[in-house]
């Protein structure tokens, strides 16, 4: 009988066996799938397991905080943090390009991961966090269904693992129940998907620290005033835009402003191959609005995404 506490007893023993004596390796992104499959692995092999977690600078307001707080002091897992924001950015000045942006942080990303994973010494495994879905898509063997594309997570060629892939044969609300099951906080549970390169491809054209802290303010905003709806779990993604090229005129107070405009996105989607614009409530709309352009400084109006994907996509870069 296929139950989630036979599926845990089944994987953990055949992760035990499987890794023996070995030592495992995963890179954490803080996303759903990586989560679970690295509380899996560590309830199997425990201090055999050594997660990595790489911060770039380009993520939500302090969610590598929480990362750390959840993995390492409350589920008491080996957790290497590694703060690379600076090299991030300074790999990534001056870039406007969408496709150039995505591959310097991908690149930049493997080699952090590459030093990390060296200084371990001798590595055997590396868990990924496979789904079914994945497998499907990617079809063929193990090796390539490690994602490459999309993904910042993906790892070059050459480094010689044996993959342990725990989740190879689960769907996502599966994970999502495995997840509760092992022990992982809602939060990490139900967290909306988030690009790999982060809040770098949501700073449209150049990033730079202050554009990011802009975002990021303002990003935060919505996180919070979508979680306080209630919408949060039926909305597919609810993020910020900001189109730092562009500024507008606007009046505060007695004074005339000229600042950013923040693009709010937010969609329903099942798979996010295709998407539509989420028809949030008005006084929904209204509060997130007050609350960026008061609250936010840059930022002097708020305008809404109305576009679904196709013929938009998700992300604007
Ligand atoms: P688009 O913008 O193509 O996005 O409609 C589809 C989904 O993929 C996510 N996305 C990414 N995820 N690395 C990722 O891991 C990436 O570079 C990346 N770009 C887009 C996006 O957030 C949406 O869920």
């Amino acid at each position: 009988e296929w139950t989630m506490e036979n599926f845990i007893e089944e994987q953990v023993a055949s992760i035990r066996e499987k890794v023996g004596s070995g030592k495992v390796l995963c890179a954490l992104s803080g996303g759903v799938d990586s989560s679970v499959a690295a509380v899996l692995v560590h309830r199997a092999v425990g201090e055999q397991l050594t997660c990595v977690y790489v911060d770039h600078g380009f993520m939500r307001l302090n969610e590598s905080e929480r990362i750390v707080k959840t993995f390492r002091d409350e589920l008491g897992m080996n957790l290497i943090f590694v703060e690379a924001s600076e090299r991030f950015l300074k790999k990534i000045a001056g870039v406007s390009d969408p496709e150039t942006k995505r591959k310097s942080i991908g690149n930049e990303f493997i080699y952090v991961f590459e030093e990390e994973a060296a200084k371990l010494g001798q590595v055997d495994f590396l868990v990924q966090g496979t789904l079914y879905p994945d497998v499907i898509e990617s079809g063929t063997s193990t090796a390539e269904t490690i994602k490459t594309h999309h993904n910042v997570g993906g790892l070059p060629e050459d480094m010689k693992f044996q993959l342990i892939e725990p989740l190879r044969t689960l769907f996502k609300d599966e994970v999502r129940e495995l997840g509760l099951q092992l022990g992982l906080p809602e939060d990490v549970v139900w967290r909306q998907p988030f690009p790999g390169p982060g809040l770098a491809i949501r700073c449209l054209g150049a990033v730079t620290k202050e554009s990011l802290d802009i975002l990021r303010h303002a990003d935060d905003i919505v996180f919070q005033e979508i979680k306080r709806s209630g919408l949060y779990r039926q909305i597919w993604q609810s993020f910020v835009v900001l189109p730092t090229t562009v500024k507008s005129v606007g009046v505060m107070g007695d004074g005339r402003t000229y600042a950013y405009p923040a693009v709010l996105r937010a969609v329903t989607s099942d798979d996010a191959m295709t998407a539509d614009w989420a028809r949030l409530p008005y006084e929904l709309l209204e509060r997130i609005s007050n609350r960026i352009v008061n609250e936010v400084q840059g930022i002097n109006r708020v305008v809404y995404d109305i576009t679904s994907k196709p013929p938009g996509t998700i992300e604007w870069e």
